[in-house]
């Protein structure tokens, strides 16, 4: 059960309930790991890396220790380096683009499409030197990037393409999971995320098995066997309680996505307010929705106003990645990835989480209705 005092507060996410109900499973599961003292590697990790391979219809699937490990496990594997540029949009949670920083290559940022808000193909192109060696798209609050479109770029110019999945855990594009469409897909399980550890954990889907094997190694100290370093790597792999937690929720998955889907149906649906605008869906696109998120003109007033009624809001992200303090150094200037600015300027969260009641959504959907642009 989520919240005592009869929540008159709506929060904005709300991780209790799901914990509350899978309480005894996910204890048994632990416990099972603490019998078995199975905390680094063997058998749920490897029950985990299977099955969530499977749930994907990836070939590979190997467990790490979070998302911003994956994205960097993967760049490192397909021996990215000093020097070299990574494409990744401006829109996007900072850890995309630190992925790149920590290998010492730099991030170019790309602008976003005004609509879909995803990485814009024309904007990623004119970003493209003799320098560039892959980009990162973005499966961005559950919909997909337009992969089709950075998949003929990858290959026109020769550039590993990575999907960043750590907010899009069984988001299908064109009859295919997410994840599976490119060189390398990433996810992050915090414990936030549609499918969330207790704690960190992250992993990389691919299809290749060099690429697969290299990431292995690396996340094990650059060893295949003890004692035995082939290169330099890194103590990045996925822990056993970890493992047997997120094998107990993946078989909630695709219900809790389920939910979140009604959820952002009915406020598309319900919600008709022109102050209030959604993000445009990409064709061909089954969305794991993550976060719902809409723009609206003044972002102060209109999360005062839902405040006042009850209702917390997020705000994902209001500083773009290409105008952090950490990447000042690179120059770039207010005005110069407008669509990207504008998102971080208006963009306001929703509430969204499985758990959320029918009256929960009813309040929001009135509230956003009754929106006139006062607090
Ligand atoms: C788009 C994106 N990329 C990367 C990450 C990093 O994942 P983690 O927090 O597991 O390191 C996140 C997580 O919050 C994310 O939203």
């Amino acid at each position: 059960m989520r919240c005592a005092v009869a929540c008159s507060e709506i929060p904005f996410f709300d991780l209790t309930g799901q914990q509350a109900a899978l309480h005894d499973e996910i204890s048994a599961a632990i416990d099972a790991v603490l019998r078995k003292a199975a905390f680094t590697g063997g058998p749920f990790v490897e029950e985990f890396e299977n099955g969530f391979a499977d749930f994907l219809g990836a070939r590979h699937f190997a467990g790490v220790s979070s998302g911003s490990d994956a994205l960097f496990l993967a760049l490192s594997a397909m021996g990215i380096g000093e020097g070299d540029e990574v494409i990744v949009p401006a829109n996007t949670f900072v850890a995309t683009a630190f992925a790149v920083s920590r290998l010492g290559a730099v991030p170019v940022f790309a602008d976003c499409d005004a609509l879909t808000w995803q990485m814009d193909p024309a904007s990623v192109e004119s970003r493209i030197t003799g320098k560039t060696r892959a980009m990162i798209g973005v499966h961005l609050y559950g919909q997909a990037f337009p992969v089709d479109d950075l998949k003929r770029l990858a290959k026109q110019y020769g550039l590993f393409l990575l999907e960043d999945c750590a907010q899009s855990q069984g988001t299908v594009y064109r009859g295919k999971t997410v994840g599976t469409l490119s060189d390398a897909g990433c996810f992050s399980f915090y414990p936030s995320k549609n499918l969330g550890a207790c704690g960190q954990a992250g992993g990389v889907a691919s299809a290749d098995d060099e690429l697969d094997q290299t990431i292995r190694i690396l996340r094990s100290q650059g060893s295949r066997e003890p004692y035995v370093h082939e290169q330099t790597g890194y103590n990045m792999r996925l822990d056993g309680i970890q493992a047997a937690v997120l094998s107990v929720k993946l078989r909630y998955l695709q219900k809790w996505n389920r939910q979140r889907a009604e959820t952002v149906r009915r406020y598309r649906e319900e919600i008709s307010n022109p102050l209030i605008q959604f993000q445009g869906e990409l064709a061909d696109t089954v969305p794991a929705w993550y976060l719902a998120v809409v723009c609206v003109p003044d972002r102060q007033s209109f999360m005062e106003y839902m405040e006042k009624k009850g209702i917390r809001c997020g705000c994902h992200y209001p500083v773009p990645c290409h105008l952090q303090p950490a990447y000042r150094s690179l120059g770039y200037r207010s005005g110069e990835l407008p669509n990207a600015e504008f998102l971080a300027e208006h963009c306001v969260s929703l509430p969204l989480f499985p758990e959320l009641s029918e009256e929960e959504m009813d309040r929001v959907i009135k509230a956003c209705n009754a929106y006139s642009g006062e607090v």
